[in-house]
């Protein structure tokens, strides 16, 4: 039996997703694979260490916010239902001299290694950040899509700069370098990953 936060979250992240890729497409292709798997098989809960907050978390009422009214308000009122209960974390490499993205990003694994549903299938989560800040620059071999919930931008090795909109998804192809980055406001993005 799935926590009943989780199943909501990941009905409204579906929905979101087959909305947001065309058929056939890459992206909606990573939806596929990543909801079929959930459908499977229901992960232990609470893998992790427990819920944890970081300051840049302050951030993510006024993430929410943008989402009201628009397409993705369902799932950003399912995400924000666990917000509370998730185990905000830095990147395991962050630099501490870094001043800028150690204190302006956290990010959350909802299903995965270490998340509310334990899984070595698949991940997804979520990334906050302040204002102004990049995320830095790095690459997995899992292929992976982006939902925003906030305003961003994404770049990859193949794609310059680009905002997806509230309606948009990125995708990253395995292994490619990529990275994101807020603007004036605060950023907030959700990410599926196959493994
Ligand atoms: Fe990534």
């Amino acid at each position: 039996m799935r926590d009943p936060g989780v199943q909501a979250f990941l009905d409204a992240a579906e929905a979101a997703l087959g909305a947001a890729s065309g058929a056939g497409t890459p992206a909606a292709r990573v939806g596929e694979r990543v909801f079929a798997r959930l459908r499977a098989t229901v992960g232990a809960q609470g893998g992790g260490a427990g819920a944890a907050m970081l300051p840049v978390c302050g951030w993510i009422e006024a993430a929410l916010e943008t989402a009201e009214g628009g397409p993705r308000q369902g799932l950003a009122d399912a995400f924000g239902a666990l917000v509370e209960r998730l185990e905000w974390k830095r990147r395991l490499s962050a630099d501490p001299e870094d001043r800028a993205f150690w204190d302006g990003h956290a990010n959350a694994m909802i299903c995965g290694p270490g998340g509310m549903e334990q899984r070595d299938d698949l991940w997804i989560g979520a990334t906050v950040m302040a204002p102004g800040v990049t995320y830095v620059d790095h690459d997995h071999p899992p292929e992976e899509v982006y939902l925003s919930l906030a305003p961003g931008e994404w770049w990859n090795a193949d794609m310059d700069w680009t905002d997806p909109g509230a309606r948009g998804v990125i995708y990253n192809p395995p292994g490619i370098r990529h990275a994101m980055r807020s603007g004036t406001g605060p950023f907030l993005a959700l990410w599926f990953l196959p493994v």
